[in-house]
């Protein structure tokens, strides 16, 4: 570590990562450049859009705003992350489903933005329509409408709901 970094250690996706980063470099550019986890993606860079999004410690973070040292300890979790190995997870099915992505530059962060919501579910939330249009107001889509976005969101939440309710 030289007079100008710090020595950081992040758990991503459950991989404990080391580095030495500068003060000012972004949790984004970390998970992109070091912990080569590009599906992340950076649009804005400025807080605005949400493509970047990733959960922190469980709750939702603009990536792009949350310097790496910030992260320090923290279990970072990314798009890759949210995945399932035998296939596609609940979540990336029903935005298949449902058409609920194009270029799919927003798609990690909607992917995200979802997955607390679910987990939020399973701690005994209950989100009405409007909250889920709420949480995804995190994130711009250029190319949806949002229309399929937000029913695909409604019916895993609806879903996870009535499994819950069992
Ligand atoms: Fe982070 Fe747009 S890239 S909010
Ligand atoms: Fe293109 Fe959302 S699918 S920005």
């Amino acid at each position: 570590m030289s007079a100008t970094t710090h020595s950081i250690q992040v758990r991503v996706n459950g991989r404990l990562l080391s580095a030495d980063v500068a003060p000012r470099y972004a949790l984004a550019d970390f998970l992109r450049e070091r912990a080569g986890l590009t599906g992340t993606h950076i649009g804005c860079g400025e807080g605005v859009c949400g493509s970047c999004t990733v959960l922190v410690d469980g709750a939702s973070a603009r990536s792009c705003l949350t310097l790496a040292v910030q992260a320090d300890g923290a279990e970072v979790t990314t798009v890759e992350g949210l995945g399932e190995a035998a296939g596609l997870s609940e979540v990336q099915a029903a935005l298949l489903e449902y058409g609920a992505f194009q270029c799919g530059f927003c798609t990690p962060g909607i992917v995200v933005l979802i997955e607390e919501l679910l987990t939020e579910v399973d701690a005994g939330a209950r989100p009405s329509t409007e909250d889920v249009r709420d949480r995804l107001a995190a994130s711009l889509c250029r190319c949806t409408g949002y229309a399929p976005i937000l029913a695909a969101a409604t019916a895993c939440v609806a879903a996870r709901v009535t499994r819950e309710a069992r």
